[in-house]
């Protein structure tokens, strides 16, 4: 095992889990994770913020009804309720 720092100031988990038969997740269609995830990737990259932050695509972080999700690492903080239009103010976080 190799253990080495973190090579990112700060890194944006955000849940795009999908479940199928009408179970809620935050990926599911409309309900707006993987657009979320999109336009976190995209800020990201347009603000330069490779090498320093860190946008990753995760599965289910267990809080389904409260989605879409975001963990960030690491501060700890846990936003819930996202949308879309809730990228720019995530971005600001990570580009801090
Ligand atoms: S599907 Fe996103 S937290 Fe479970």
């Amino acid at each position: 095992m190799n253990k080495e720092s973190v090579p990112y100031r700060r890194t944006a988990f955000v849940c795009v889990h999908e479940r199928a038969e009408g179970r809620v997740a935050c990926g599911n269609p409309g309900r707006g994770g993987a657009e979320l995830a999109q336009a976190l990737k995209d800020g990201a990259k347009r603000l330069g913020l490779k090498g320093k932050a860190r946008v990753a695509r995760t599965g289910c972080l267990d809080l389904c009804e409260k989605g879409p999700n975001v963990f960030l690492f690491p501060d700890g903080e846990w936003l819930s309720d996202l949308k879309p239009a809730d990228a720019d103010a995530i971005l600001k976080k990570l580009s801090d």
